[in-house]
């Protein structure tokens, strides 16, 4: 198979942990027999110093005609004074609207090896695996009217939350999809009680069940969910929620596995996925070489399994994560009493080298690949 994939680094660490993905990539390459191109272009921030603009029509092009997308990271307090069509958090926003990426998966497991790096205790998180589905181009992110204007005594800040049914029935399509393949239970999250919006989610949600009766359907308030979440987090299989609340709901599921900067996500919907890390630019310890690469390299994993379907070959890259941390290789996020301290780049290294030369963990899954 032969792919064409737009690297977008961006800012931040962004540029430490896309190399590590790609090599990780090539390995998969190598050792499978696919061949993967990179054409690299520019984004966020880094794109406003060359352009003046986040996301350039060029890149926007380049993104729009190539098989799938990387993403690092945007954003930095060097453009945080910025107007806000100029900030590099609205290359994201284009892209996921240009692109038509109106669903963003993002899973999180525990790694079992995690489990003591993770603020909660081990009897709570044991065993979580549980996908957020978030809706993406739509919601208070994207409705009108919206803006900032004065009036007699200050100012007045308004966003709209607005959801049509085409936009409802097509997440909760995806999110009930998804929930066959996994344990058959999809929570879809709301603010019933209070928004008109939520009561049109809820409503339209509950119909496109009318098609998934294999599949368990709840209801629950987001305020309880974020309660829930930290509560008893193996209760959830499917997430579905809108824009916002996944927002935030999904940096929650995050923080269950220990560190932000294992997690992967998925933005799907339309001809080109775009994949990236669901942790942000983090300007703190960019140029250090201490990043957690994982969150990125699993992104490329699922940008095989969902845009090229290549379940077999993301396997094998999920699978040499495991075993490089079973390892007891730690980045510093990670990082616990008896475990080997690596950088950025060795962590790439030592997962690539996993994939390219550990026949233990791959050679028995690379002959079903015939
Ligand atoms: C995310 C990020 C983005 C979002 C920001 C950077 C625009 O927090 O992908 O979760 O809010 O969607
Ligand atoms: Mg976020």
């Amino acid at each position: 198979m032969k792919k064409t994939i737009t690297v977008l680094a961006g800012d931040g660490i962004g540029p430490e942990i896309i190399p590590p993905a790609l090599n990780v990539l090539q390995a998969v390459g190598t050792r499978c027999g696919h061949s993967f191109e990179f054409v690299p272009a520019v984004v966020g921030g880094q794109a406003v110093d060359e352009t003046g603009w986040p996301l350039p029509n060029e890149t926007l092009k380049v993104a729009g005609s190539s098989d799938a997308v990387l993403l690092g990271a945007v954003g930095g307090p060097k453009w945080e004074g910025l107007e806000y069509e100029r900030r590099p958090e609205r290359a994201l926003l284009g892209l996921r609207a240009q692109l038509g990426l109106f669903a963003n998966l993002r899973p999180a497991k525990l790694y079992a090896e995690l489990a003591d790096a993770s603020t909660l205790k081990r009897e709570v998180i044991d065993g979580i695996d549980v996908l957020v589905v978030r809706e993406l181009t739509g919601g208070i992110y994207f409705g009108t009217p919206k803006g900032v204007e004065a009036t007699p005594t200050g100012h007045r800040g308004f966003n709209t939350e607005v959801y049509t049914t085409e936009e409802i029935t097509r997440i909760a399509t995806i999110a009930f999809e998804t929930a066959r393949k996994r344990r058959r239970l999809v929570t879809s999250v709301d603010k019933a009680n209070v928004l008109e919006s939520s009561e049109l989610w809820r409503k339209v949600v509950t119909e496109v069940h009318q098609t998934y009766q294999d599949v368990e359907l709840r209801h629950m308030y987001v305020d309880n969910c974020a309660m829930q979440l930290i509560r008893n987090p193996r209760q959830f299989d499917v997430l579905v929620t809108t824009n916002l609340f996944g927002d935030i709901l999904s940096d929650e599921a995050a923080m269950l596995t220990g560190s932000i900067g294992m997690l992967p996500s998925a933005s799907v919907g339309a001809n080109v996925g775009m994949y990236e890390p669901i942790h942000g630019s983090a300007p703190d310890i960019a140029g250090h070489d201490v990043a957690n690469p994982i969150g990125m390299i699993a992104s490329g994993a699922m940008m095989l399994r969902h845009s090229f379907d290549l379940g077999k070959e993301a396997d094998l890259i999920e699978r040499a994560i495991q075993r490089v941390l079973a390892q007891g290789y730690r980045t510093k996020d990670i990082e616990s009493p008896g475990t080997k301290l690596v950088g950025t780049q060795e962590m790439g290294r030592l997962i690539q080298s996993v994939i390219l030369n550990d026949p233990s963990v791959i050679l028995s899954e690379a002959k079903d690949l015939g």
